[in-house]
């Protein structure tokens, strides 16, 4: 499932990014191996690494604004703009991500006013406000939607109103909540993929425009379904309309209920029609990992104690069964 995908190519990413740095910036005892894994950084490679990280950041966002912006991301092989790959639905490892909603700019926000780059976080709200639109028909995956522009969407709308602008001045001028209006019609998009399944649990992918595609897969990997809540929670309590963190949870439980009653553990793949676990793996992998994150996370975002009931009793089950290999 695409999750995995993604998170995988992330990771490679990752891993091959912080070869390439470490390989530049000696940290630590070279020589020690359990120092060089274990150990931290010293306060003046803390302070090289930050940099390190601001000027990849910097290049890789005004390469995207340089060659293209509007477009959801950059493709580096040909350096220029890329959406979905309207012509081919199947290439889902493009389409369950580009949504033809300048996907980069948007995930760039709270980035730049981490930063504390001000001036250019409020010069890419004000062209968010501009380009971005949702009603196109793509076809997306509703995590990804959900993970990358939902939660995007959010974390700049409540940077901007936080009264204390605890990043610097992100206040924007003539701001009336265009980013929560975004978020909300983006998550009203999403809603049906929640509506006519027997389980609760979402189907994967909805067009933005025509709801749940005819023929869509009944299957769903355990994260797609349950790695909503962080987002429709917030959501939901900025616009005092419960029904975004109803659904999310709803999605949780029922997952929750499929847990085996021998192991506690979940599958990785479920059908939403019949409740039953297609992929039987359990693990802390790609296609689940996430599911147990939001739980955590849901708890010390919303203190609601049967989150961390669940995932506590996660936590056990995996360590009693989870074997290293
Ligand atoms: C903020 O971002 C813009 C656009 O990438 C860049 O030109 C500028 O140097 C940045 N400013 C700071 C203070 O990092
Ligand atoms: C929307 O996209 C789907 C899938 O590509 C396609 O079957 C459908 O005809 C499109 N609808 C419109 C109105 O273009
Ligand atoms: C999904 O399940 C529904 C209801 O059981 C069924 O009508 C539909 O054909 C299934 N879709 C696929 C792609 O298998
Ligand atoms: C566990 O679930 C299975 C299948 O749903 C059922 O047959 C079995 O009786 C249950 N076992 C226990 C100990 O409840
Ligand atoms: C979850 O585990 C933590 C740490 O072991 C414990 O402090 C807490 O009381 C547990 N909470 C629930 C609801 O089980």
């Amino acid at each position: 499932m695409s999750p995995s995908v993604s998170t995988s190519a992330l990771f490679v990413f990752t891993a091959v990014l912080c070869t390439d740095i470490c390989s530049q910036y000696h940290f630590g005892n070279d020589r020690d191996p359990l120092h060089q894994k274990y150990s931290y950084f010293s306060e003046s490679e803390r302070l090289r690494m930050k940099e390190a990280s601001r000027d990849m950041f910097q290049f890789g966002y005004d390469g995207y604004m340089r060659n293209a912006f509007p477009e959801d991301e950059l493709d580096p092989i040909h350096c220029r703009g890329r959406g979905p790959d309207y012509d081919n639905p199947d290439n889902i490892n493009i389409n369950d991500v580009l949504g033809d909603y300048s996907l980069t700019l948007v995930e760039s926000l709270s980035t730049l006013a981490v930063m504390g780059n001000s001036s250019e976080f409020k010069r890419a709200v004000k062209l968010v406000t501009e380009y971005v639109a949702f009603d196109r028909n793509s076809t997306v995956q509703v995590f990804e939607a959900n993970i990358r522009m939902l939660g995007s969407l959010l974390s700049a709308h409540l940077i901007i109103i936080d009264p204390r602008q605890r990043l610097g001045d992100m206040s924007v001028p003539d701001y009336h909540d265009d980013l929560l209006e975004l978020a909300h019609d983006l998550a009203s998009r999403l809603l049906p993929a929640f509506s006519n399944t027997p389980t609760g649990i979402p189907y994967p992918r909805v067009s933005l425009t025509e709801g749940v595609p005819r023929n869509c897969l009944n299957e769903t990997c355990t994260s797609g379904a349950g790695t909503l809540v962080l987002e429709f929670g917030v959501l939901s309590r900025l616009l005092k309309d419960p029904v975004y963190e109803a659904v999310a949870r709803r999605a949780v439980t029922s997952l929750w209920q499929l847990r085996s009653n021998v192991t506690g553990l979940l599958g990785n793949v479920v059908n939403i029609q019949t409740g039953e676990w297609t992929g039987t793996m359990s693990g802390l992998g790609a296609g689940i990992d996430s599911f147990f994150e939001y739980l955590l996370k849901a708890y010390i975002l919303f203190g609601e104690s049967s989150d961390l009931k669940m995932f506590n009793e996660s936590y056990e089950s995996i360590k009693f069964h989870l074997r290293r290999g």
